[in-house]
């Protein structure tokens, strides 16, 4: 059975009605549009609804937001290990996980205006958001969200297949591969990054609820007996770690679900969630999802997927403890955080860790050895990281620029630079400026980067 625990009401709570909320949401959509971090997917021909295209900077914002993830959660620690599955699946995997089944939503549709609403969106026999209130409403009906596809050339029910809706159902049915080839012991965990597809019945908020969009899954597997001990450390550790990246403790939550919101399977389950400016809405959640998926898995593919610990002489079936992060989620909740207008200046003071540009280098002017020695440092820090060369328009115009990339140090190479082989470094927040030896440019800047907490 799926996890299909989101509270829609929550946008219901608190919708974008503040107006100071709802243009600082608009004015962030534009930004994204005009530096080229996030455009509308097949924008010329109209756009398609719920799927968004990453440009430039979003790109490396998105990375670096992946890469962090990866790293805290895979490569700096020792019990977990990662993998790459494929997002097409025996149609046999989505039976046993319970989507086939019930991977719904409940909808109506309107025969006045024909639009399609979610169930929980109708009060009083009224839809929330319809601005005319004239709504004829058919009965709910249930709404499968996988996208079907077909597997060759032949269109038959034999080649139907689903675009995977969660990522941690490959991590699932490799259970028993990784087991056998990776030497892990339980308590273990595997982890992976990669697209989902939901074909949700309105997305809305901007990436927020997308069509198209990729999960950062761990499943943790432990012995049935110290389940509750694991969930109650990933709740911390998953709060934590966007607190280490910049997300404000007084915006950022960590809920508890109610009995009645649990999925079946699940003996506790908790979301992190964020105040956006359209409301408060979940990041990512954290649940012990029993033995459920395992045993569903070995009952459908009639293979054993127990575990044989050898130190306790005994064989189990691991429960697993799950925290599922929405990588775009993750990605708006710190671009929302860090956009800042400040007088003249727009800024986003994204983490260093998350910053598409970590530093730019820029030649006063385009004469007196400046641009080579700019070219010379740059293209050294390139090994490194990603550095931005710009020579044109005004030292201030160029600073301003750097601030909406959300890049937190300018390097300007001026006139002085000659004399005593130093360069102007200005600070992307406190726009405070100093003067560091171009010999000590390289240690300066990995201490400020990858010295940065965590
Ligand atoms: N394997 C469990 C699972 O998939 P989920 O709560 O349905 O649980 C996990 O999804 C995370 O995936 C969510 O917390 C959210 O960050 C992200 N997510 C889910 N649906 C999404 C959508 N339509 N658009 C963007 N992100 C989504």
């Amino acid at each position: 059975m799926p996890a299909r625990t989101e509270r829609f009401d929550l946008f219901m709570s608190k919708p974008a009605s503040d107006s100071k909320d709802s243009k600082k949401m608009e004015e962030l959509v534009s930004l994204c549009k005009r530096r080229g971090f996030i455009f509308q997917s097949s924008e010329i021909y109209g756009g398609l609804n719920g799927c968004w295209d990453y440009g430039p900077l979003g790109v490396e914002l998105k990375k670096n937001v992946k890469e962090a993830w990866w790293r805290d959660m895979v490569t700096r620690r020792t019990d977990v290990v990662g993998v790459d599955c494929s997002i097409l699946m025996n149609a046999r995997v989505w039976e046993a996980s319970g989507h086939v089944e019930s991977f719904t939503d409940p909808m109506v549709d309107c025969t006045y205006c024909k639009a399609r609403y979610r169930a929980d969106q109708v009060v009083d026999g009224k839809v929330v958001d319809c601005k005319q209130q004239k709504c004829k409403l058919t009965p709910a009906r249930q709404f499968n969200l996988m996208f079907k596809t077909h597997v060759g050339a032949m269109e038959d029910s034999s080649a139907l297949t689903f675009l995977r809706p969660e990522t941690c159902q490959g991590i699932f049915v490799n259970f028993d591969n990784i087991v056998s080839t990776s030497r892990v012991k339980v308590p273990f965990g595997i982890a992976q990054i990669g697209k989902a597809f939901r074909n949700e019945i309105n997305p809305r908020n901007f990436t927020f609820r997308s069509r198209e969009f990729e999960q950062m899954e761990m499943e943790f597997f432990v012995a049935p007996e110290s389940a509750n001990e694991w969930f109650e450390y990933w709740k911390k550790a998953r709060y934590q770690w966007y607190l280490d990246l910049g997300l404000s403790p007084d915006r950022l939550h960590l809920r508890e679900h109610a009995k009645d919101e649990l999925a079946h399977y699940a003996a506790g389950c908790a979301d992190v969630e964020y105040d956006f400016p359209f409301g408060r809405a979940e990041l990512e959640g954290i649940a012990n999802r029993t033995d459920y998926d395992l045993k569903r898995h070995a009952e459908f593919s009639k293979k054993n997927l127990s575990y044989f610990d050898q130190e306790g002489n005994r064989r189990f079936v691991p429960f697993v403890i799950e925290p599922s992060a929405g990588a775009d989620r993750g990605t708006l909740a710190f671009l929302t955080e860090a956009y800042a207008v400040e007088g003249e200046r727009t800024v986003l003071k994204l983490h260093p860790r998350l910053a598409p540009i970590k530093a730019a280098v820029l030649p006063l002017v385009n004469k007196e050895g400046m641009p080579e020695t700019a070219e010379k440092l740059c293209k050294e820090l390139q090994l490194r990281w990603n550095i931005f060369y710009d020579d044109k328009g005004a030292i201030g115009r160029r600073y301003r620029r750097m601030d909406e990339a959300g890049t937190p140090f300018c390097m300007t190479i001026d006139g002085e630079t000659a004399k005593d082989q130093a360069v102007t470094v200005r600070h992307r927040d406190s726009m405070t400026q100093e003067r560091v030896a171009l010999s000590s440019i390289e240690s300066y800047l990995a201490k400020a980067l990858e010295g940065a907490k965590p």
